[in-house]
This record gives structure tokens, C-alpha cells and sequence, in this order.
């Protein structure tokens, strides 16, 4: 099976193409490395291609050649990127752009959402509840369901909308303050500084481990159906409790420092219904938050 992986020299493609290759499929990765870097790509022997999707004519660059499957996490990351306007164009054009060469190419799209869509919508997070972005990233990203949804009611072609939450694991270090914050607070702990996390704490996120994303998105490749679903573990975990489970990690006993919240976007907390995840792709999170951190912890502290 030919797969084509759009953003693959970032944090979750680079984790997802290695795991895709043991089990043999054939790779291409497009990645303009924004965000990325190619360093992440080290132990990957496939065909790499360095542009920038939302300019690229997929359909000439490719031309005779086929994909059983996209799987399209190309994307500005950063949540705090100051222009609006290009945060939209590129994403959007970029997924418009890829939408349409599935539709050429006749090959499964599996892309990339995020529960920033949901904003300080209810609690758990139904993908059926009215989208409430508070910043571009989480707009470009509905903007991008919304165009999957009007596709996936003609029904003539599989799209797998895969609605991540707060993602953290091995290969996510280029991406700078972008990065997890699991990651942040380890760097701080491992320095021996204090944990700086925002006033008071208890603001709360359903993170979920890079390695079960990985299934996730094995699952949207086989996927029989369409469907646009929350990939998340369906518990919260505070700021506070992180620092406590990486404090336990660490064999540490560092005190929080908090701080005041300077941006206006940021959701108190994220919380995924995990039911039709489960019902439509048969996707459950095998990690919880204590099996991830300490495995997460044991490979960090090997570099
Ligand atoms: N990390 C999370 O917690 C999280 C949560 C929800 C959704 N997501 C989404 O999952 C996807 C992967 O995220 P990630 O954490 O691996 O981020 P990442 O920044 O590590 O990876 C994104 C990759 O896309 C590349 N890229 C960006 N714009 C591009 C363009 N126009 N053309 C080609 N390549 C481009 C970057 O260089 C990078 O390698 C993204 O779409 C992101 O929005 C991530």
C-alpha cells in the first residue's frame, strides 16, 4: 500500500511513518520543514519532498503516481502565530489543496483536526457540539472540517477526520514553546528549576501518548467509513497532577511556580467523549496518563 504522508518531518509524522514502514507500507513524505526537521527523518529511507503544500500542484508533482492513502498533518502549530490571515491560508489552501488531490488520485484522506475546534465548548467534548475556536489555528482547523463534511456527504470517497487533543511523546523537541507542555515542565524539573505553570494549576487537558496516535491513525487507514472523531483517552489530568507525576519520575520534590495567563485563548479545560471514536473506528487509548509520562520520561532521560 502506497501512503503519502503530508508534514511527515514534524512531531506526529515522524513518529507514525516509522511505525508505518515496519509494518511495510511503501512512504512518500511532503514536508516544507516549517516546524518540523529533518533530523527527525534520520532512520526513514523513503522519498522525501521539501515544498510547501498550500502552493504545490500536487496533481502535476505527481502525476503518474498513485496513493492508496493521505494522511495529512501538514499545518501551522504553533497556536500563538501572530498573522491570522496566513495561519488561515496556509492551512486551509493547504488542506483544500490535498482534499482535491484525493479526489483525483481516488485515495483515503485520514487528516489532522484538533479539540482546540470545541474552545470552552461543554465538557466531555461531543463531536456533534457547536464548534467554538478562540484563536486562527483552532478556526483554520474547523474551516477544515467543515470542508470534509460537505465531501463526506456525497459519499463517494472515505475521509477520516482524526480530532486530537493535548498530544505529547518522543520526537516532539523541534517544535520549541509549541511543544507539549509535559515536555516543557520535564526540561524545567531535569534543570532543577522550578515548574512554571500558569495560575492555579488546575486547568485540566485530556492528554493522550504520541505512540496511540499511531493506532489511531492505523485505524483511519483501514477505515471502511467516514467519520470525523475525537482522539483523546476521555480523562483530564490537571497541570498540578502532571508536575506530581513528573516529580515521582524524576525522584524529585520541586515546588510549582504560578503565574499569570497572558493569552485571552486558552481553554480551562479539554476532555474527549471517546464513544465514537470507538464506535466508528473501533480507536481506544491504551496509555493512561501514568504509563505515558513514565514512558515518555525513561526515553528522554536516555538522550
Ligand atoms: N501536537 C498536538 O497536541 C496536536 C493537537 C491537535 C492537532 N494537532 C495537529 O496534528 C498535526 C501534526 O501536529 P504535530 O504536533 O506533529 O506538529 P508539527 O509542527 O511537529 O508538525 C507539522 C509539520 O507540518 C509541516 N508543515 C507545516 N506547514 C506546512 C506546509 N504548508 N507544507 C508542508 N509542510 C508543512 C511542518 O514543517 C511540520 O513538520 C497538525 O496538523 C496539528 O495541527 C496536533
Amino acid at each position: 500500500m502506497k501512503i503519502l504522508v503530508t508534514g511527515g518531518g514534524g512531531f506526529f509524522g515522524s513518529n507514525l511513518i516509522l511505525s508505518l514502514k515496519s509494518l511495510g507500507y511503501e512512504i512518500t513524505v511532503i514536508d516544507s520543514f516549517l516546524s518540523g526537521n529533518i533530523k527527525n527523518l534520520e532512520h526513514f529511507k523513503g522519498e522525501i519532498i521539501n515544498e510547501d503544500i498550500s502552493n504545490l500542484d500536487l496533481n502535476k508533482k505527481f502525476v503518474s503516481q498513485h496513493f492508496d492513502v493521505i494522511i495529512h498533518l501538514a499545518s501551522i502549530t504553533d497556536t500563538t502565530f501572530s498573522d491570522d490571515h496566513e495561519m488561515l491560508r496556509m492551512n486551509v489552501d493547504g488542506f483544500k489543496n490535498v482534499l482535491n488531490f484525493a479526489k483525483v488520485k481516488g485515495a483515503k484522506l485520514v487528516y489532522a483536526s484538533s479539540a482546540g475546534t470545541y474552545g470552552r465548548g461543554k465538557i466531555p467534548m461531543q463531536e456533534d457540539q457547536t464548534p467554538e475556536p478562540l484563536n486562527a489555528y483552532a478556526l483554520s482547523k474547523k474551516m477544515m472540517d467543515d470542508l470534509a463534511k460537505k465531501e463526506i456527504e456525497n459519499k463517494n470517497r472515505i475521509i477520516v477526520g482524526l480530532r486530537y487533543f493535548n498530544v505529547y511523546g518522543p520526537g516532539e523537541e523541534y517544535k520549541g514553546k509549541s511543544a507539549s507542555m509535559i515536555y516543557q515542565l520535564f526540561q524545567q524539573m531535569k534543570a532543577g528549576k522550578n515548574p512554571r505553570i500558569f495560575k492555579e494549576g488546575e486547568q485540566k487537558r485530556d492528554f493522550i501518548y504520541v505512540k496511540d496516535l499511531n493506532e489511531a491513525n492505523l485505524k483511519g487507514i483501514k477505515s471502511e467509513k467516514s467519520c470525523i472523531v475525537n482522539v483523546g483517552t476521555g480523562t483530564a489530568t490537571s497541570f498540578n497532577r502532571i508536575i506530581k507525576i513528573l516529580n515521582h519520575n524524576l525522584g524529585l520534590n520541586l515546588k510549582c511556580e504560578y503565574f499569570d495567563n497572558p493569552y485571552d485563548f486558552c481553554q480551562d479545560e479539554t476532555r474527549a467523549d471517546t464513544f465514537m471514536a470507538e464506535d466508528c473506528l473501533g480507536f481506544k487509548a491504551k496509555y493512561n496518563i501514568e504509563e505515558g509520562v513514565e514512558d515518555y520520561c525513561s526515553s528522554l532521560l536516555k538522550k
